[in-house]
């Protein structure tokens, strides 16, 4: 499970950085071996990514909110990136929640405000926008499941007509706004390895649709009314994908039920475009899965989209994520983890940034712009993480030298 993090935000710093060339082996960058290049010699990840995937405007993106559009961060946007994600403002409690003071009543209207201002901030940076995302159990407010469940059929037609319309109403609004792909849905596969049932059956829309018939058809409906709604809008696969979007994609046993769902939907004959990748990975991964990961959806003839992408610098093992506690959970390595951690964060970067090399791979977006502002600082415990490409100072990490430069080697 995920949860929303309470976010720590630090005070964004100006660039530092020496003079120098960023060379081979490891770099001087001015301030003595082994250290890091110079910020301002840094080339534009999105012309890096461009040139080498040969996609004219690949979507290099990073998932923010409001206090992203100014500052630091704004100008790191629009050297670097292409592309944005809304970090909460697309999800459905923050476009249309509960009235106040209801829990079966709908706010009279939905509320775009925030997620507005996101949109407008990319039209004016040339950045295009993925949506993020139209279903997710953890944002879903109550107003959607609300009704007398007794007449069952009736109860299903209901909730079945409230996802439709809210999808229809979303997507509408924000088309033409350079969006190029939708979560449709997003996390609703098993946890459980190789589930005989490979759906979250612990979500509220599996288990209104359970009230008459099956629990995952909300998964079809949801591709199917996105569809339509696309069509309506003049729109195809070529131009806004239709997306499922999970995490933990790189082990084989969520795999196994994400994939499994994802033929759900092609054999019911819904329009599906691909498979967003969270990909919320730590020290240890193994790329080899991630690339099964990659593969096993190009088998279906889909495309990927990596969607939340961040890189812990603590190798947690598995009983971590269910405590949530220190231990299981690493002790916290403090404000300065050590350059060892960092070079190890850095070359497994630079190693996933080869395995998306791949035409399958159609976008790549991290979660979070720079470590000042990354929801790992608060899950799976509180402590000081450093998962971004951009360090708190906005300045480039060795995690993002090692993708653009393949001649520099972390010390
Ligand atoms: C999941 C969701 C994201 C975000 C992250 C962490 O991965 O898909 O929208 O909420 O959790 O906060």
């Amino acid at each position: 499970m995920r949860f929303l993090a309470g976010f720590a935000l630090l005070l964004l710093g100006a660039c530092g950085g020496g003079g120098g060339d960023a060379g081979g082996g490891p770099v001087d960058g001015g301030g003595g071996a082994g250290s890091l290049p110079p910020p301002a010699s840094a080339p534009a990840l999105k012309t890096t990514l461009a040139a080498r995937t040969g996609v004219n405007n690949f979507p290099v993106g990073a998932a923010i909110d409001v206090s992203a559009t100014s500052g630091t961060v704004a100008a790191i946007l629009q050297k670097h990136f292409s592309s944005i994600t809304a970090e909460n403002a697309m999800k459905p409690d923050a476009i249309w929640p509960n009235a106040a003071g209801s829990s079966t009543q709908p706010a009279a209207a939905p509320n775009f405000t925030t997620a507005d201002q996101l949109v407008a901030f990319a039209n004016a940076n040339n950045l295009q926008v993925r949506g993020h995302t139209l279903l997710w159990h953890q944002t879903a407010p109550t107003w959607f499941f609300a009704g007398d469940q007794s007449n069952t059929a009736n109860y299903r037609l209901l909730v079945q007509q409230r996802l439709c319309q809210y999808i229809d109403t979303v997507m509408r609004h924000f088309n033409g706004q350079n969006v190029y792909a939708w979560d449709v849905v997003n996390e609703v596969a098993s946890d459980t390895p190789n589930a005989a049932n490979p759906y979250r059956t612990a979500s509220p829309w599996y288990q209104a649709y359970a009230v008459s018939g099956a629990g995952r058809d909300y998964v079809l409906d949801a591709f199917h009314c996105a569809g339509q709604t696309r069509a309506a809008m003049g729109r195809n696969s070529g131009n806004l994908k239709l997306m499922l979007n999970d995490y933990n994609t790189e082990l084989p046993g969520k795999r196994a039920n994400v994939m499994a769902i994802v033929d759900d939907v092609i054999n019911a004959g819904e329009p599906i475009d691909g498979v967003g990748h969270q990909f919320h990975l730590e020290l240890g991964a193994d790329v080899a899965q991630v690339t099964a990961a990659l593969t096993a959806v190009e088998q279906r003839g889909l495309v990927n989209h990596v969607t939340e992408l961040d890189v812990s610098i603590y190798a947690d093992p598995g009983e971590c994520f269910s405590a949530r506690t220190i231990p299981p959970c690493l002790a916290d390595f403090g404000a300065n983890p050590t350059q060892a951690v960092l070079s190890q964060q850095a070359l497994l970067y630079r190693a996933l940034f080869t395995a998306f090399t791949r035409p399958s791979v159609q976008s790549i977006t991290t979660w979070g712009v720079a470590d000042n502002h990354t929801w790992l600082n608060g899950f799976p415990v509180n402590r000081t993480n450093r998962p971004l490409l951009f360090d708190i100072a906005g300045n480039p990490k060795w995690a993002f030298w090692t993708i653009v430069d393949s001649s520099i080697t972390p010390p």
